[in-house]
Formats: structure tokens, C-alpha cells, sequence
């Protein structure tokens, strides 16, 4: 199997041991302000005895507990008394025991434990992964799925002169988006087998907005650019190679609104025939916490404890990627290099903090089997 076809499985982990959601506020800001729409959701569609729930993605649970604990609480508020199923998704890679470990209120935060607090709320796990059917058919009411489908299937090519589709050259951006537009069809065809009618499938991917912004990317430095150009430096310093920094591609692709849309905008293509119409579809900016805590507490915060806040949320989500690249390397050589890459960012960082920040985009989508 060539680098370029590696399964996704074996690179994109997140960090484990409850790592991604201590460091990723950013990505929990933004799955709560998706509580409305959930709940508007839930309100209009068919109610099946057993409410079904799905959090495609869900990585260790913690980011989107606190939503899924606040929308349960409103249910059985309301007088829904149904039995809930909510079965978490991600890759068999994935740390499920942390997930596991936090739905039972062992880990985390145990207020948000929904399990626990409300009665006939059942948490299943399944290592299947999203471009798979992985549920019975006409069985979910309610698919969710937060920062997750950015991730295609396999790696079309390499990326040569930079570590991410953003700043790849047109042939190569090119092959991402055919891969990108195959997956999503994939994943959604897959959706539409399992929601009930009437169900929704309601996700919120990173994606390039109308004014081209992306994470990391919306009006001061462009982070993506960053990780190249430090990489890079590594590279020039000798202390990794080109073919490793080559092998550094993220498998990744930051769809357009456009590109979201198209299986929608054809009546006759395939998603549109299975019954999948999208309701709604916009972008969503989540500003950077870690921008936000600094640019409120500058009096008595210095750029350094800047920098050691935001990079850990960087390295949160990419550090396999970089890892993965140096595989051939005796693991604690690879881990001083990856140290050392996340130490130059840092520093740059606390050199002069402007425009450096992690903001999210995000486009939010709302689709309904009929
Ligand atoms: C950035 S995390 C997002 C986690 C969480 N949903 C959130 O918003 O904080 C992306 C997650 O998607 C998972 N993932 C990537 N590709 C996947 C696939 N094909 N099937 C299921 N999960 C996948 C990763 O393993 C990771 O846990």
C-alpha cells in the first residue's frame, strides 16, 4: 500500500487519554452552539419509541457531553420520557475507554455524566467508521456529528511543498476535492440508510467560508502556513528528511459551501434520490478561546503563557500527523523532533503574539431524510 493510500485509521487519532478535550474548548464552544438547532430538530420529527442518537466522531465524548446532557435534561423536562439510545462513533483507533470512562462520570466532568443522572439513557460505542454503514437501516432519529468529516478516507496524493490541502498546488488540491466529494456522497448515502423518515442528520464540518477563511486561518497569521514553514525549517536544519516531510500530509480536505452542497443542488443524484434534502446550510465562526483569554487578561498574562496555551490546542489534533511521519525513527528521537517543532511555533508565538490565533469555521448543516 502506497503512503498516499495509508488508511485513515492509522494516522489520524487523536491524542488519547482524555488529551483532545482538556485542550480543545474551541471545538466544545462551537458543538454547544449547535444545541438550538438540535433541539429544534427533535421537536419537529417523528417520535419512534426508542429515541436514537448518534455522535458520529465523537472522539473521547468530552466536547459534546456537556450538549448532549443539556438536551436530555430538556427532554425528560418536557415530559419525553422515551427510552434514548446514544451511540458514540469514531475510528476503532480511537480511546474509547476514556470515552466510556466519561459517560460514567469516572473521568471529566461528572455533572455532565447524563447516564448516570437520568433514567433509560442507554451509551453505546461502535469503531466503525463514517464512510460505513454502521446502524440498522431506518433506525436513527437524530445523527450528529462535530469536526469530524474533514477527514477523508485516503490520502489521493502527497502534498509536496506544504502538510495540508489549503496550501497544496492546484493538481493536488484538485485530487483532494474529487476524494473529498466521493467521501461525502459516501458518508451521506450511508446516513440516509439508517435515519428513519423524517429523521436529521445535523453535523458541523470545517470547511472554507465565503470570505475563504478556514481554521486557523482568518485574518492574521494562516496556522497551516505555520506548521509548513516550521516543518520545513526542520527539514532545511537536516534533522528530518524530504521524504518525511512529504509523508507529512494531513488527511484532510476543507470543502467549499459549494462542495457541501452539490450532491443536494442535483435533484437526480444519488443522495437527493435516497430522500436526503438539505434544510439548512451556513458557516459558523467560534472565536479562539485561547485568543480570547489573552486578549482580556494582557495586563497579567505574557505572551510565553500565550503561546504554552494555544499550541497544546494545535497539537491536540495534529501531532499524529507529524508523528506518523517519522514512523521509521526509534519513537523517543521522534518525540524530541515533534517537541522540538511544537517548541519553534510556541516560540515564534511568544515573540510577538499578534494575528496568532486558532479561530473555527465551521459549516453547519441540517439535512433530513424525507
Ligand atoms: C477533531 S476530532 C472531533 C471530535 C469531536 N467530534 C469534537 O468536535 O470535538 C475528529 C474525530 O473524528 C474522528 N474520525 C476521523 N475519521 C473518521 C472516520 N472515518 N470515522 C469515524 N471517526 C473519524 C477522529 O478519530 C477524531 O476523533
Amino acid at each position: 500500500m502506497s503512503k498516499a493510500n495509508l488508511n485513515t485509521q492509522s494516522v489520524l487519532s487523536m491524542k488519547g487519554d482524555g488529551y483532545y478535550s482538556q485542550k480543545t474548548i474551541g471545538a466544545k464552544n462551537a458543538i454547544d452552539k449547535t444545541k438550538i438547532l438540535i433541539e429544534a430538530a427533535l421537536e419537529t420529527m417523528p417520535k419512534k419509541d426508542v429515541l436514537k442518537i448518534a455522535d458520529f466522531g465523537s472522539a473521547d465524548g468530552g466536547t459534546s457531553q456537556e450538549m448532549w446532557f443539556n438536551i436530555i435534561k430538556k427532554l425528560k423536562k418536557n415530559g419525553d420520557d422515551r427510552q434514548i439510545e446514544i451511540l458514540y462513533t469514531d475510528l476503532a483507533s480511537n480511546d474509547f475507554s476514556v470515552l466510556f470512562r466519561t459517560m460514567q462520570g469516572m473521568q471529566g466532568n461528572d455533572n455532565f455524566a447524563y447516564q448516570k443522572k437520568f433514567k433509560n439513557v442507554f451509551v453505546h460505542g461502535s469503531g466503525t467508521g463514517f464512510h460505513d454503514q454502521l446502524m440498522a437501516n431506518n433506525s436513527l432519529s437524530l445523527g450528529f456529528s462535530a469536526t469530524a468529516m474533514h477527514y477523508v478516507s485516503e490520502r489521493p496524493c502527497m502534498i509536496k511543498d506544504h502538510v495540508h490541502m489549503v496550501g497544496s498546488n492546484d493538481v493536488e488540491k484538485n485530487k483532494f476535492k474529487k476524494q473529498a466529494l466521493i467521501d461525502w456522497e459516501t458518508i451521506l448515502l450511508h446516513r440516509s440508510k439508517e435515519l428513519i423518515s423524517g429523521g436529521r442528520f445535523i453535523c458541523i464540518n470545517f470547511g472554507i467560508d465565503e470570505q475563504g477563511r478556514y481554521l486557523g486561518n482568518t485574518g492574521g497569521h494562516n496556522m497551516f502556513n505555520n506548521f509548513s514553514k516550521l516543518w520545513k525549517n526542520l527539514e532545511k536544519e537536516g534533522i528530518i528528511s524530504n521524504e518525511e516531510f512529504i509523508n507529512t500530509t494531513f488527511t484532510q480536505h476543507y470543502r467549499t459551501l459549494d462542495e457541501f452542497k452539490k450532491p443536494f443542488d442535483d435533484p437526480d443524484s444519488e443522495v437527493s434520490k435516497s430522500g436526503l434534502i438539505l434544510k439548512s446550510c451556513k458557516t459558523m465562526f467560534t472565536d479562539c478561546p485561547f485568543k480570547v483569554h489573552y486578549n482580556n487578561n494582557k495586563s497579567s498574562m505574557t505572551s510565553n503563557q500565550y503561546a504554552e496555551t494555544l499550541i497544546p490546542t494545535m497539537r491536540s489534533w495534529s501531532e499524529t500527523v507529524f508523528k506518523t511521519a517519522l514512523e521509521k525513527r526509534d519513537p523517543d528521537q521522534a518525540n524530541d523532533i515533534v517537541d522540538r517543532f511544537y517548541n519553534s511555533y510556541m516560540n515564534e508565538v511568544a515573540i510577538n503574539p499578534d494575528g496568532h490565533a486558532m479561530d473555527y469555521i465551521h459549516i453547519v448543516m441540517d439535512i433530513e431524510k424525507v
